[in-house]
């Protein structure tokens, strides 16, 4: 089994009920962030993490996606024939050559737990990564959550969650980690629960849509029952691959946007754009002006 994180899942085919009407006809994994789509995001931190290949699980409506991370023929041809030598750039280098895009169809909605399932095919028996492209994290260092991962589970060997520090009232929007410290950022898992209410949540530290998973977790899965909200959940399969192997917590470093929340995705749309290196410094001036 090799040991490299050579894989990342995306599971993308979630309704994006909280962003409806803006998600009836287009996964909210295609809202644009300024000018690029999440996931896009998502797959660049991939594709820094050293991941060769990105596996979709999609469903209705998210034909897009596909068609984001295709050959675009006719544009190509266009931004050519009119000389827009910077805009073919940026359309060529959405899937960086070597890089391999692999589409799965998720036929019913069972939770995220089934849609990490239906990957095991293209996955098989070696380490992986898992990323939910609605959430966006901005590292300040460039090199990417999913990067600084990478590099605890090539120390631990391990399966380890991306978590952060998350407000006590907030605690059942998330899979909140039962854990002891080892290191400053990364502690071991005892236990893991989705979404608990307050009162009974085991601490503060909350998922955040970054996994690296050790391939037992699909035997796990396909033995979990439905779960929280009557899904097959992956936190529950987590929990059970507890009981056989250690599972680590992480807190990265960097900043998290919950862009499948109207009030996260225009925080995100704000710090973006004062940061475009185009855009910033004018968007800056018009914020500035602004009366409210
Ligand atoms: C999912 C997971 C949850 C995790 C969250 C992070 O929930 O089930 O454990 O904390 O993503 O965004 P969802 O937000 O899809 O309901």
């Amino acid at each position: 089994m090799t040991r490299r994180i050579r894989k990342a899942v995306f599971p993308v085919a979630g309704l994006g009920t909280r962003f409806l009407p803006a998600t009836k006809a287009n996964p909210k994994e295609m809202l644009p962030v300024v000018d690029k789509p999440l996931v896009q995001y998502a797959a660049e931190e991939a594709v820094k993490a050293g991941i060769e290949t990105l596996v979709f699980v999609t469903g209705r409506n998210k034909r897009s996606i596909p068609d984001h991370f295709d050959k675009a023929y006719e544009l190509e041809t266009e931004l050519q024939a009119k000389g827009k030598e910077e805009r073919l750039r940026l359309v060529r280098e959405i899937l960086p050559n070597g890089v391999a895009a692999v589409y799965i169809r998720q036929s019913e909605a069972l939770g995220l737990g089934h849609a990490v399932l239906c990957a095991e095919p293209i996955v098989g028996d070696e380490p992986f990564a898992v990323i939910l492209a609605d959430d966006l994290i901005d590292d300040p260092d460039g090199g990417g959550c999913m990067a600084q991962m990478v590099r605890q589970y090539d120390e631990q060997v391990a399966s380890i969650l991306g978590v952060q520090r998350v407000p006590e009232s907030h605690t059942d929007r998330y899979g909140i980690v039962d854990s002891e410290p080892v290191s400053e950022r990364l502690s071991r898992m005892h236990g893991i629960v989705e979404k608990p209410d307050p009162t009974v949540a085991p601490s503060t530290l909350g998922v955040v849509g970054r996994y690296i998973l050790n391939p037992a977790i699909f035997n796990k899965l396909r033995r979990t029952r439905p779960g929280a909200g009557g899904e097959i959940q992956l936190t529950d399969a987590i929990a059970a691959l507890m009981a056989d192997e250690p599972v680590f917590a992480y807190e990265f470093r960097g900043t998290r946007y919950d862009c499948g929340d109207k009030l996260g995705y225009l925080q995100a749309t704000v710090e973006y754009a004062l940061k475009h290196p185009e855009l910033g410094a004018q968007f800056r001036e018009y914020l500035e002006g602004l009366e409210y």
